[in-house]
C-alpha cells in the first residue's frame, strides 16, 4: 500500500474551472484499485467548507502568511480530503482564481504558496494517523511543495504533474521572504525564470519526476513551441519526465445511465437527444451534422478560427451548438455569430447538465486547440456516440483516429484529425466530416469505434502506480 497526497486547486464534485478538476478527483479511486491510498488536500474555498459540514481539525496554528488557520479532514463524494481552512485566503465569493469581476486575486501567490506549504507539512510530520509517501502535485498551484519539503530538510518523493504548461505561477522575487521560501532556490537551475519566481518551475526542477497528461504532450514540450519557456529545464530532466494520458469518470460519463438525458444506447438510440438538443437550442432542421462545443473560451482553445470556418459548415447543412465562457471578447464574437447566422446556438455561461445534453445529442464534438495536453470533451465525444473533430496536438492527436483512407480502410477511425491548427484546415475538417456523415454506413462504423476506444482510467492509473513505486521508500 502506498500513501499519496494530491495537492491540486480545483476538484470534482467540489470545485471546478476545467479539466484538472475531473482528473484530481477521479484519480483516487482509480488508483484504490492499484493498491495506492490517495487523499487530496484542497485550500478552504467556500464550496469546499460547505460540502464538508462534519469535517474535523487535525491541526491550526495562529499564523500563516497573515491569519490563523486549520487543517480540517473530512470525506465526501467517496473522496478522503484535507482542507486548509484559512478565512483570510480563502474566504471570500468569487472563484479559485479570479474575483467576482474576474480579475485575479492579488495575493494568488500567497494563497497557493499556503496550500504548498501545508502539503509538506503534512509530508514531514503527517496529519493526525496518516503520513503519506509521497506528495503529487497538479500545476503551479503546488509546484512550490517539493521547494518547501526541501527546505525542511526531508526530501520526501514528489511527482509533478503539468495539465497546463501556459500557466507559469510567477511570483515577483520580493515576495520571497512574505512565502517562506528560502533563497537557495532562487536561481537559475531553480525557481528562478527571468527575474521572477515560477512556481511551476519549481515543481519542474525539484519534483522527483515530471509527468503530462498526454504523451504527444510530454514531447511537444521538449521544444519552443510548446514549452512556454521551459522547454530547457524538461529537456534537463529527461527520461525523468513522461505523459501518462488522462481518462474519464466512466460512471459519470455514460450514455447508458446519464441523469442529465434520458439514457441511450448510441449510435441509435442517439435520435432522441440529438432531437431535444435541436429544440432545446432552437436550430433549424439540416442535413448536415449537428456539431457541438463545449469549452472555455481561451486562446488556447482555437474557437476564434471555429468562428473564421463556420460559414462553410452551416452552407453544407451542418449546424453548431456552442457552450461556453471566459474571454469577453471572444464571448461577444460568439454571441454575433449567432445573431448573423442561422444554424449556430450559443449559450455562454458554465452548465454541467447542458454540456451532458450536447454531448450526447451531438453528432459531432468539435476541439480545435492551438495546444490541448490533454482534453477530455473528445474522450465525452467518443463515449456518446459523438464523432471528435480534433487539432492534431497533444493529447487531442493520442487519443482520436483520424478517417484517413487506411484507417477506413482497416475499420478503425474515431474522428478526423486536423492539422495545422489553421481556419483553413478546420474548414477542410468540417468538409471531410461532412463528406463521412453523408454516408450513414461510414459514420455509424466511426460512431461505434468511439464507443468501444478505452477512455477509462485502467491503463493510466497503472502507469501512475507504477511511477509512485519507482520513487516510494518502501515503509
Ligand atoms: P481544460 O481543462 O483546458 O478546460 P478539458 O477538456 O481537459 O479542458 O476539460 C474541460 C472540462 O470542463 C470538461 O469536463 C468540460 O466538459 C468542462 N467544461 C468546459 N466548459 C464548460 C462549460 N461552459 N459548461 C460546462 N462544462 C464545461
Ligand atoms: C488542462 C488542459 C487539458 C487537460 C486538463 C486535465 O486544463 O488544458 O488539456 O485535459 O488540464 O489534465
Amino acid at each position: 500500500m502506498i500513501r499519496v497526497l494530491s495537492v491540486a486547486s480545483e476538484c470534482v464534485p467540489l470545485v471546478k474551472t476545467g479539466g484538472l478538476a475531473d482528473v484530481v478527483g477521479a484519480l483516487p479511486a482509480a488508483l484504490a484499485a492499484e493498491g495506492v491510498e490517495m487523499r487530496v488536500l484542497l485550500p478552504g474555498y467556500r464550496p469546499v467548507l460547505a460540502a464538508l459540514p462534519k469535517a474535523e481539525p487535525v491541526w491550526q496554528a495562529d499564523d500563516l502568511f497573515g491569519g490563523p488557520v486549520r487543517l480540517l479532514q473530512g470525506a465526501t463524494a467517496g473522496l478522503s480530503l484535507f482542507v486548509l481552512d484559512a478565512p483570510h485566503l480563502y474566504d471570500r465569493p468569487g472563484g479559485p482564481y479570479l474575483d467576482e469581476a474576474g480579475q485575479d486575486w492579488p495575493d494568488n501567490d500567497m494563497r497557493f504558496a499556503a496550500l504548498s506549504w501545508m502539503a509538506a507539512r503534512i509530508g514531514v510530520e503527517g496529519a493526525g494517523e496518516w503520513r503519506p509517501d509521497l506528495v503529487h502535485c497538479h500545476d503551479w498551484q503546488a509546484g512550490l511543495a517539493p521547494i518547501y519539503l526541501k527546505a525542511r530538510g526531508v526530501d520526501l518523493p514528489s511527482v509533478m504533474t503539468v495539465h497546463n504548461m501556459a500557466f507559469r505561477g510567477l511570483i515577483p522575487p520580493d515576495r520571497l521572504a512574505a512565502l517562506a521560501l528560502p533563497g537557495w532556490a532562487f536561481q537559475p537551475d531553480g525557481m528562478e525564470f527571468y527575474g521572477q519566481i515560477s512556481a511551476l518551475k519549481a515543481g519542474l526542477v525539484y519534483g522527483w519526476k515530471v509527468t503530462t497528461v498526454s504523451p504527444t504532450y510530454a514531447r511537444e514540450l521538449t521544444g519552443p513551441d510548446f514549452g512556454a519557456g521551459f522547454d530547457g529545464v524538461i529537456r534537463a530532466r529527461g527520461a525523468d519526465v513522461s505523459g501518462i494520458l488522462n481518462g474519464i469518470d466512466e460512471a459519470m460519463w455514460n450514455p447508458a445511465t446519464d441523469p442529465h438525458i434520458s439514457p441511450y444506447k448510441a449510435p441509435r438510440g442517439k435520435a432522441k437527444a440529438r432531437a431535444a438538443l435541436i429544440g432545446e437550442m432552437g436550430l433549424p432542421e439540416g442535413d448536415g451534422p449537428l456539431c457541438v462545443v463545449v469549452s472555455r473560451l481561451s486562446e488556447q482553445k482555437g474557437l476564434d478560427l471555429l468562428l473564421e470556418a463556420l460559414p462553410r459548415l452551416i452552407a453544407r447543412g451542418g449546424r453548431l451548438a456552442m457552450l461556453g465562457s471566459g474571454d469577453p471578447v471572444l464571448e461577444t464574437a460568439w454571441r454575433d455569430a449567432a445573431e448573423a447566422l442561422p444554424g449556430v446556438a450559443v449559450r455562454i455561461g458554465y452548465d454541467e447538465a447542458l454540456s451532458h445534453r450536447m454531448i450526447a445529442g451531438g453528432d459531432a464534438i468539435l476541439v480545435p486547440s492551438r495546444f490541448e495536453p490533454c482534453g477530455l470533451t473528445q474522450l465525452y465525444g467518443l463515449r456518446y456516440g459523438t464523432v471528435p473533430v480534433v487539432a492534431r496536438t497533444g493529447g487531442l492527436a493520442d487519443t482520436v483516429i483520424d478517417a484517413n483512407p487506411a484507417a477506413l480502410a482497416a475499420g478503425v477511425a474515431t474522428g478526423v484529425q486536423f492539422a495545422p491548427v489553421t481556419a483553413g484546415a478546420l474548414a477542410t475538417a468540417l468538409d471531410r466530416l461532412c463528406d463521412l456523415h453523408a454516408d450513414p454506413a461510414t459514420f455509424q462504423k466511426i460512431q461505434r469505434n468511439g464507443m468501444r476506444a478505452p477512455v477509462g482510467w485502467g491503463v493510466s492509473a497503472a502507469a501512475y502506480a507504477a511511477l509512485y513505486r519507482e520513487i516510494a521508500r518502501p515503509r
